[in-house]
């Protein structure tokens, strides 16, 4: 049998077995829109302990969602899924970025998404040193997009910048632009003047040359599931629109990097995050701990399903989110489809025995 619980797997001598863990989706699986689903309480009650074995079972949360800082994203799941979540068990679309930032510290960076400068405070505090968003582009020459004008409280979160003395280095879309007319536009000046809003046009091709303007995506999602009852328009939607846009501006797409479920980056970034919460949990006890037995949860075949499937682990789907059973089998075949994240947990669990 495979060890439930890294306690129990601790104090034995045989560490060959790996502890079972999970990875939860959280559109469509814990939660739609603003609320909690009823099973995503239940399912985690489930592992903290409240189970036929009576153990601990440790998991991450992994969602293409963002937009906020990771501390105050889990300040409100907490609220919401009535359990206390981390920020060291939680993973969202642009959590990532962590990891390449240094790359561009001190290069003036445009970051797109999400509410006002929200985003922006987010890659300050990754460590981006010159992040600037959309609506400062406004505030910079209202010329650049004439059918917006910005109102008082966008105005009160811009910054006052030149950006025709600003070379933009590179673009990252953190979480779902508000605006795509206005993002699209600001992108589309950037990556053809070279940098320089306004500048010369650059020949295409220089496109995603090392003189270009680098162009990353943190989640491809086309659909996600909120408390509508039909799937919404992801970040996947808006990247589609901009390289549509992009190609009839130049007649060529833009290259890009993309991250987000079920890009191999994200799930990679994500098993060193599950593996180092194993050994938080276990107040650094273990040292050479095999990966864990981990269990993803989602809703959506097209991120969580592949992605999962892609790293070797279990992989979940539930009725409850994107995927609909009465449109078909699912594009990525799970190891499980159960209805919800409660049945889920149980299955997982009996599984493992
Ligand atoms: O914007 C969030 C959406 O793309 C999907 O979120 O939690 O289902 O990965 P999630
Ligand atoms: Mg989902």
């Amino acid at each position: 049998p495979r060890f439930l619980n890294f306690s129990r797997w601790i104090r034995t001598s045989s560490h060959k077995s790996s502890p079972l863990a999970f990875a939860f989706d959280i559109d469509g699986v814990l939660i739609r829109g603003p609320d909690a689903l009823p099973s995503a309480k239940r399912a985690l009650t489930l592992l903290d302990g409240h189970n036929r074995f009576g153990v601990k079972i440790p998991y991450i949360l992994l969602t293409n969602g963002g937009g906020v800082g990771e501390h105050e994203r889990c300040r409100k799941l907490t609220k919401l899924l009535d359990v206390n979540i981390e920020p060291s068990q939680y993973i969202q679309a642009h959590t990532v970025l962590k990891s390449v930032v240094q790359k561009y510290a001190d290069e003036p960076v445009l970051v797109l998404g999400g509410i006002g400068d929200t985003v922006r405070k987010v890659a300050e505090g990754y460590g981006f040193k010159k992040a600037y968003t959309t609506l400062d582009v406004l505030a910079w020459d209202p010329a650049v997009w004439p059918l917006h004008k910005l109102t008082d409280a966008e105005l009160a979160r811009t910054k006052t910048v030149d950006f025709s003395k600003t070379p933009i280095k590179a673009i990252f879309v953190f979480h779902d632009p508000r605006n795509w007319a206005l993002d699209i536009q600001v992108a589309c000046d950037v990556i053809m003047s070279s940098g320089i809003i306004g500048g010369p046009y650059q020949s295409p091709s220089n496109y995603g040359s090392s003189t270009g303007v680098d162009l990353v995506f943190c989640n491809p999602d086309l659909i996600w599931r909120s408390d509508f009852d039909r799937p919404r328009l992801g970040q996947g939607a808006f990247r589609d629109a901009f390289q549509a846009v992009f190609k009839s501006l130049t007649g060529t797409t833009y290259p890009h990097v993309q991250y987000g479920k079920p890009t191999k980056p994200t799930y990679d970034f994500a098993a060193n995050v599950l593996k180092d919460r194993l050994v938080e949990i276990h107040n650094g006890q273990i040292t050479n701990a095999p990966a864990p037995h981990v269990y993803m949860v989602g809703d959506n075949p097209e991120s969580d399903i592949a992605g999962a499937n892609a790293a070797g682990w279990n992989s979940v789907l539930v009725r409850t989110g994107v995927y609909d059973p009465s449109q078909g089998p699912p594009t990525h075949i799970p190891t499980r489809e159960v209805e919800d994240v409660e049945e889920a947990v149980r299955w997982a669990i009996d599984n493992e025995f």
